[in-house]
């Protein structure tokens, strides 16, 4: 495997840059205004623009929660965004959306008498997410629900009604019972010790998480987010807020639409080829903040999102990749991971990265660059350069020049560590760059 991992950098692996290491994760810049409104794992920093230089106009073609944007929009620059998944795209389109001052005031005084009273709203009705009333203690669903019918019922304007909407859902997995882990979602009432999960004693992990008055532990959640929200409306006074657009939909059709040679600059980080399914780990806020009402949608969005997970449309036409095909054919055809069709959602995984690539090269001016943040995976003890591969997929993609730049070690699973012994050095993410 090592002459086949090594060739396939060949000289593409530039000098490492750790210090960027910090700007590839949700640490590096979620704790900032505006960007703290929403907890997106996923995300990265806005530092990268000025680390990697990007240009006035910027492309962020998998823009989650919209980071790229803030800061585009912070440093006067304008950028567009595409999202396959309707919460992210929410969430980016509230950030960059600044409140007129009638909305702010309003939004304020719904904050003040929040505080002072009960909501004497009915409650919202429950979602048909299976789960709903699982996730949830009942006073803490009681309460929510009563909220999200206040908030709908009192928004004066559909901005202030989208504001709230997102300090609610900002604040689910704060007062739920699950929280978002590896790929998917994790329950309190279990904790993790070596060796597995165990039971909590059930009345008292609730004590110990929420207290003995369960309402007050919601509405504490939400006055203290959307406090924290409204404190940061100043930081929409500077900036170019009217230049950024959010677009919902699948990147490989929307970016066929956009103009050619109309943006200097691409930064974007896609899911990794891990199979992580977002829509898994993020089923609680799609169901409950109304982006999904069945099943037959939320399985229609995993379709339609990159060939990252096994939900994904695995059996769309793929272009072979002979170094790749060499990499699968070494992963134990009996593993978990192979009899999972791990070949299929890699052969996809590059095939969807290549016609992505494509369009960023023609919608780049001639001397434009584009950044891929990514990190490599391993399955069965065989390592998938993701990050090689992509820069690869960059240069038959029309671009000229490819450089992996190796920003940050990946930790692997217990389980894997053996097996990789020797090839820790291609656990790696990496910025790809593309001129
Ligand atoms: C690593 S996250 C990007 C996070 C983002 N940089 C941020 O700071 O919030 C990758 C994103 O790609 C999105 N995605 C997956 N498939 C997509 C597709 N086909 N088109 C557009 N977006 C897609 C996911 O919904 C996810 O939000």
């Amino acid at each position: 495997m090592n002459d086949i991992l090594a060739s396939v950098d060949g000289d593409l692996v530039a000098p490492g840059r750790p210090e960027l290491g910090g700007l590839v994760h949700w640490g590096g810049g979620g704790g900032r205004p505006i960007h703290r409104w929403f907890r997106y794992r996923e995300g990265f920093s806005p530092e990268l623009i000025d680390e990697l230089a990007l240009g006035r106009r910027i492309l962020d073609p998998f823009c989650g929660s919209g980071s790229i944007m803030v800061g585009a929009a912070r440093q006067g620059r304008s950028s567009v965004g595409i999202d396959v998944n309707p919460l992210a795209a929410f969430v980016a389109r509230v950030k960059v959306s600044p409140l007129a001052a009638a909305d702010v005031s309003d939004v304020t005084a719904f904050l003040r008498r929040y505080e002072g009273e009960l909501p004497p709203a009915e409650p919202w009705p429950v979602p048909g997410l299976r789960i709903a009333g699982k996730v949830f203690e009942p006073d803490v669903l009681d309460e929510l629900l009563r909220l999200r019918t206040v908030i709908e019922e009192r928004a004066a304007s559909k901005e202030q009604r989208h504001f709230l909407l997102l300090a609610w859902l900002a604040i689910l997995q704060d007062v739920g019972s699950y929280f978002k882990e590896g790929n998917g979602i994790k329950y309190r009432n279990r904790q993790r010790r070596t060796g597995g999960y165990v039971a909590r004693p059930d009345g008292r992990w609730q004590l110990e998480r929420f207290g003995a008055d369960q309402r007050a532990f919601v509405r504490a959640a939400f006055t203290g987010q959307l406090a924290a929200m409204l404190d940061d409306v100043p930081a929409w006074q500077h900036g170019n807020w009217g230049a950024q657009r959010v677009i919902e939909g699948n990147s490989l059709d929307v970016l066929g639409q956009l103009e050619r040679r109309s943006f200097d600059s691409v930064l974007f980080s896609p899911p990794y080829a891990n199979r992580f399914d977002y829509f898994e780990s993020q089923k609680v806020e799609l169901w409950f903040g109304g982006f999904v009402d069945s099943y037959g949608e939320l399985a229609a969005l995993r379709k339609r999102s990159l060939r990252s997970h096994l939900g994904a449309a695995l059996d769309r036409p793929v272009e072979r990749r002979p170094e790749l095909d060499a990499l699968i054919g070494l992963i134990d055809p009996d593993c978990y991971a192979a009899r999972q069709r791990v070949g299929a959602l890699l052969r996809g995984y590059f095939s969807d990265m290549a016609a992505v690539l494509r369009h960023c090269r023609r919608v780049l001016v001639p001397d434009g660059r584009c950044c891929v943040v990514v990190g490599n995976s391993a399955y069965g003890g065989v390592i998938i350069p993701t990050d090689s591969l992509v820069a690869r997929v960059g240069l038959e993609a029309g671009f000229g020049q490819a450089s992996v730049v190796p920003v940050r070690h990946l930790t692997v699973a217990p389980q894997q560590r053996r097996s990789l012994q020797g090839l820790e050095a291609w656990m790696r993410e990496s910025i790809v760059v593309l001129a």
